[in-house]
């Protein structure tokens, strides 16, 4: 395993992975395959083209290409798929789900049959603890069982099943991860740290949704990396393994966070109506991945702080993002109305 077709890499976790395995791999070559929806940034990767140039391509593309996906392959004799690609925010796919399960169910099958048509040594599939549902008491293990409820999390547990298909219909060499709410740097304004974090700076509200009790397991995008290198390497074939820290908090507590971070008050929580269905808790089991060797290094406070400095430090990053037309209207569609009611 040393060519890898990275899809979704100019986003948020692609960008930070690539970055780290481009770091710590000195005879690996990657291709970063990306639709550039509104969520992936050329920009996320300006860095690693200019540090990898000669162990690096970008080739924008559509996962649900078949003819363009088996091409890239071909033209770069790649041997390893990691599949970052996807629609991936709940709260729009509660408005627009018809481009999740495009992508995120056809996409996975359009990329799972290049890999058995190519004989790939690895197809390796980005998962979500979402896919368990929300989980009121104890935590996730791998062995439980599928209780999805948004229509992201019904998409991604598709693409997690055709994945597990491929594996006993084929014996496709496959492995799975499931992650905990990533944090850190070029994570999109819309998932609630990066928008709380750049709101507080600008002084604006921050809308938390219902009482803001529901618990996330906050990791440090970093983290969830490492644990995606360790599957990869050290994995076992058809197999599945959460990472997160394995332990959590409330989106109050981490709201506070951040404006403590900042040193912005606490008068800029505002309590709006809540996310339909949203899902109360998660919280995941981590021993399996743990046995392989592999630990968490960041607390979600600290990941949490952490993230907030950047976005602090970054605004030529994600200003640019918050004023243009798209973002503008998606927040207008998404806040006015339930941060006018509160
Ligand atoms: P993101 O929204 O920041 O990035 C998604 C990327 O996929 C973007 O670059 C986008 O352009 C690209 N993309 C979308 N549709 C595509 C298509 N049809 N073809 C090619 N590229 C396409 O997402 P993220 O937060 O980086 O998440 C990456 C993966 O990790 C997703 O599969 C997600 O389900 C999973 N995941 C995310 C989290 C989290 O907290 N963010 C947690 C666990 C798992
Ligand atoms: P989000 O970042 O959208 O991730 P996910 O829904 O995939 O866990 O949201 C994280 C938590 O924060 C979730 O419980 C919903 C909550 N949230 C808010 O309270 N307000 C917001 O504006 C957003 C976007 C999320």
């Amino acid at each position: 395993m040393q060519r890898l077709m990275v899809t979704g890499g100019a986003g948020f976790i692609g960008s930070n992975f690539t970055r780290y395995m481009l770091e710590k791999y000195p005879d690996y070559f990657i291709v970063v395959y990306d639709k550039l929806t509104y969520a992936g940034r050329r920009e996320n990767l300006q860095d690693v083209a200019e540090r990898f140039g000669d162990r690096y391509a970008f080739v924008q593309g559509d996962i649900c290409d078949a003819k363009q996906v088996e091409q890239t392959i071909t033209d770069y004799k790649l041997d390893t798929i990691v599949n970052f690609a996807a629609e991936t925010h709940v709260d729009r796919s509660l408005t627009e789900p018809g481009s999740f399960i495009q992508t995120d169910v056809y996409g996975t099958y359009v990329l799972l049959e290049a890999a058995k048509t190519h004989q790939l040594e690895r197809y390796h599939q980005v998962s979500t603890d979402e896919v368990y549902g929300q989980v009121l008491t104890g935590r996730s293990a791998e062995t439980d069982p599928y209780e999805p409820r948004s229509p992201y999390s019904a998409s991604k547990t598709a693409g997690d099943l055709m994945t597990l298909a491929y594996h006993a219909s084929w014996g496709l060499p496959v492995t799975i991860t499931r992650g905990a709410n990533n944090v850190g740097p070029y994570q999109y304004p819309e998932k609630v740290v990066p928008l709380f974090a750049t709101n507080a700076i600008d002084d604006q509200p921050l809308p938390v949704y219902g009482d803001g009790l529901q618990v996330r397991d906050y990791q440090y995008v970093l983290d969830h990396c490492e644990g995606i290198d360790v599957v990869l390497h050290r994995g076992k074939l058809g197999e599945i393994y959460n990472v997160g820290t394995g332990a959590e908090m409330t989106n109050i507590e981490m709201t506070r966070i951040v404006l403590a971070t900042l040193g912005k008050p606490e008068s800029l929580i505002k309590h709006v109506a809540d996310r339909p269905g949203h899902d109360r808790r998660y919280a995941l089991d981590v021993s399996k991945l743990r046995a392989l060797g592999w630990k968490c290094h960041l607390t979600c406070a600290e990941a949490v702080a952490k993230t907030v400095r950047w976005y602090a430090e970054n605004e030529a990053w994600w200003r640019p993002i918050k004023s243009g037309d798209l973002y503008k209207q998606y927040y207008e569609r998404q806040y006015e109305k339930r941060l006018k009611a509160s």
